[in-house]
């Protein structure tokens, strides 16, 4: 008797300790395990691309000679030759051998490189005027808890359906326009699959469009590439990038209440130092990769050989050469920015961001209706990739606002994101790998070259 009641407590020790260790290992998944999981996604990804590319900087061309080897002549190469090519070219299908970020050099390549920058030499008071319309119309009613990326996503369709249409954008196609953007970018980072049936509706929508583009398109290109250029180029590149790069400027200011006062009543110098200092530590690329299409002679001991593929690492270059660099600092653009490691936009001598003008001033424009309008704070993390599309809480700035509701608001928001990180880091390593290996498959690069 007295062995059978020992037992039964054994074991009701050993299943509670069981329970409680359990317990434990649950409640601290979300400190280590969307860590391991990017390294285990990296390491994935790694072994499907295989070691073909030249990491810069890295062993063989340091942080000094980042920008001389981005600039040399002989790194133009977009796409052919590169297994890393399949890949982008997977995320931004349909059309994307028309898009120009992936076209080679040539004269198809110099036709949509002079029509988008046709459609984007706009005036700066009316590129002005055109961001504040839309801002006033899409963020009419809104305030509350929001994901800055979605908040995004409507304004920039909007302004680039003016831009090229040079008419205000219905909100049929302002919904497809965000759709497809959303999903193109989703995919882009592992946490959805794509939706060909969306996109194939946004080239149709475009095509039906095309006699409508307020300049004229390349004459060369079919009306099904002329979609195709329009879809890449500016319904997704533009849209992406500008709701990516305004969901980080907000979020730094959502997370530094000083800046955020400072830039709500200072001049727009400091504005641009904020949106300088974001893109410097939250750039939207994270690699750019180049095909070499001859030889680069680094010293007389030292030569990349033609058909390299180099990869031109932005995060790594913009921390280099910066006191503290993880730290975000306006201050840091307050001298001449000319000698700092800052590219965002990438680098004059080879192929840099059509909109590395226009974008900045939109971005301005943009983030002063909001401080006009709101008081922004968020606890959710905030990195480069921004998987979890910014969350944070937009109050107006004339509302009595308790604080006590906001301070408990920021604490849920701040469990919530730690908890979704854990599941979100878990999908995007099972699609992530599904997408590299569809992509891998597909090889859609790959074939389109072959016997051209
Ligand atoms: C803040 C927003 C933006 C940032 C930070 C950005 C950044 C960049 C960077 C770094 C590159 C060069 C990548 C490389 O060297 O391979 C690039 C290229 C490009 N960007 Fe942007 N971009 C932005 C907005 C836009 C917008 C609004 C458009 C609209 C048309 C655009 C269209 C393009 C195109 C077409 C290229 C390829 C250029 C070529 O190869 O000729 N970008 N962008």
């Amino acid at each position: 008797m007295l062995i059978t009641t020992g037992l039964i407590a054994t074991g009701l020790i050993t299943t509670g300790l069981i329970t409680i260790a359990l317990a434990v290992v649950l409640a601290s998944l979300p400190w280590w395990l969307p860590d391991r999981v990017v390294a285990l996604r990296v390491r994935v990804f790694n072994r499907i691309n295989g070691d073909e590319d030249i990491p810069v900087p890295g062993d063989l061309v340091g942080v000094d000679r980042f920008k001389e080897v981005y600039s040399h002549p002989a790194a133009g190469g977009r796409s052919k030759g590169a297994a890393l090519s399949d890949l982008f070219w997977y995320w931004l299908s349909p059309g994307p051998e028309m898009h120009q970020e992936h076209l080679e050099a040539g004269e198809r390549y110099e036709a949509v490189a002079r029509a988008t920058r046709g459609l984007l030499a706009v005036p700066r008071a009316e590129a002005e005027e055109l961001t504040r319309r839309c801002a006033a119309r899409t963020l009419d009613g809104v305030q509350g808890e929001v994901r800055l990326r979605d908040l995004m996503m409507p304004l920039w369709a909007e302004f680039t359906y003016e831009l090229v249409f040079a008419e205000p954008c219905p909100r049929e196609a302002r919904d497809l326009i965000a759709g497809n953007a959303n999903d193109v970018v989703t995919a882009l980072k592992c946490c959805g699959l794509r939706h060909m049936e969306r996109r194939h509706r946004l080239t149709r929508y475009l095509l039906g469009r095309l006699s409508r583009v307020r300049l004229p398109l390349p004459a060369d290109l079919s009306p099904q590439e002329q979609a195709f250029y329009l879809q890449g180029t500016f319904f997704n590149t533009a849209v992406v990038q500008m709701s990516e790069a305004m969901a980080h400027v907000l979020m730094a200011l959502a997370q530094h209440p000083d800046v955020q006062e400072r830039a709500r009543h200072g001049d727009a110098r400091y504005l641009d130092h904020v949106i300088a200092e974001t893109m410097r530590l939250y750039p939207l690329f994270g690699i750019a990769h180049r095909i070499t299409t001859g030889a680069i002679e680094l010293d007389e001991r030292t030569t990349i050989p033609a058909g390299s593929v180099l990869c031109f690492n932005y995060p790594a270059f913009h921390r280099a050469g910066f006191t503290d660099p993880d730290r975000f600092d306006p201050g840091r653009f307050d001298g001449p920015a000319k000698e700092l490691n800052h590219i965002p936009f990438g680098v004059a001598a080879n192929r840099p961001c059509p909109a590395w003008r226009l974008a900045p001033m939109m971005m301005r424009t943009a983030t002063m209706e909001i401080l006009r309008r709101y008081a922004l704070a968020s606890s959710a993390s905030h990195t480069r990739s921004l998987p979890n599309r910014g969350p944070c809480l937009l109050t107006p700035l004339h509302a009595p606002e308790p604080t006590r509701r906001s301070s408990a608001a920021l604490a849920w928001m701040r469990l919530r994101d730690r908890w979704e990180d854990v599941w979100r880091s878990l999908v995007q390593l099972v699609l992530g790998t599904y997408m590299v290996w569809d992509a891998r498959r597909q090889r859609l690069c790959e074939h389109y070259f072959i016997d051209r």
